[in-house]
């Protein structure tokens, strides 16, 4: 017999259940889905459930929305990020795409840029001793990356960067709408769970549902849950839902 794994819940209701009760602490998960699935929204209740009920520090790394929108719209679900920041139990970091730098292929096979990238992220993790990060989206950072081999190394560096920090990580990634792919495939291998939210139309309405393709370690559910967005944040159905056509 092994040690015993150390899971954190996610705050979600309903998710932890068909995860034996959390993310292995210390792990990176994508997040993964169309526009306007919640994946903003996942992220902050991972954040705010964190550090309000269990005391464990959280970064949110923003590239796509300006900080002062996702403490406005958090307000909207009764999350108070800004108490918590004053606390210093949440830090909100604005990272918009023009102050990251471009990457710039080297002689050498290096590709210039990418420390930078990962020294963004993971520096202000050490100023709150964070336990919980989130990087919305990865996406965004990704695009600045030329093919595929460029996407892997800019991953494998901060995948391996948040390992060290031991935090365990949820890093949000687009899908676009009518696909059903993220754009660099290396994504959802280099990391230790895939969580999925997709949007789909039933009939007139459309509905959004999660699945896990991938979590290291955990015996979880292979099924497809509705997930809906309430005053109160994520929830998702306690049972799975029954697929339409
Ligand atoms: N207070 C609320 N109650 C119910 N639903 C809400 C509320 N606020 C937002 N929503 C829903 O959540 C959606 C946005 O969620 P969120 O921003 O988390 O999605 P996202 O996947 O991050 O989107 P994007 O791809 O644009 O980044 C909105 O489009 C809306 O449908
Ligand atoms: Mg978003």
């Amino acid at each position: 017999m092994g040690r015993a794994i150390e899971r954190t819940p996610t705050g979600v209701m309903g998710l932890d259940e068909i995860i034996e009760g959390g993310l292995i602490r210390g792990d990176v998960i994508l997040v993964a889905g169309h526009p306007g699935t919640g994946k903003t929204t996942l992220g902050l209740q991972f954040i705010y459930y964190g550090a309000r009920e269990l005391g464990e520090p959280g970064v949110y790394i923003s590239v796509t929305e300006p900080v002062q929108r996702i403490r406005r719209n958090a307000l909207r679900f009764g999350w108070d990020l800004a108490a918590l920041e004053d606390e210093g139990l949440v830090k909100l970091v604005d990272l918009p795409l023009m102050d990251v730098p471009y990457l710039v292929a080297l002689e050498t096979g290096q590709v210039q840029g990418i420390n930078d990238i990962v020294y963004k992220i993971v520096r202000p993790l050490r100023e709150v001793k964070a336990k919980r990060v989130v990087v919305d989206t990865i996406s965004a950072l990704l695009s600045l990356c030329k093919g595929e081999g460029d996407a892997r190394l800019l991953l494998l560096r901060l995948y391996r960067e948040l390992m060290m920090s031991k935090a365990t990580s949820l890093l949000l990634a687009e899908i676009p709408l009518g696909t059903h792919e993220v754009r660099f495939t290396a994504q959802e291998f280099v990391v230790d769970g895939v969580i999925i939210l997709e949007s789909v139309l039933e009939g007139n309405r459309l509905i959004r549902r999660l699945y896990i393709p991938k979590m290291r370690g955990t015996n979880h559910s292979l099924d497809c849950y509705n997930l809906y967005i309430t005053e109160e944040g994520i929830a998702i159905s306690p049972m799975p839902a029954i697929r339409g056509i």
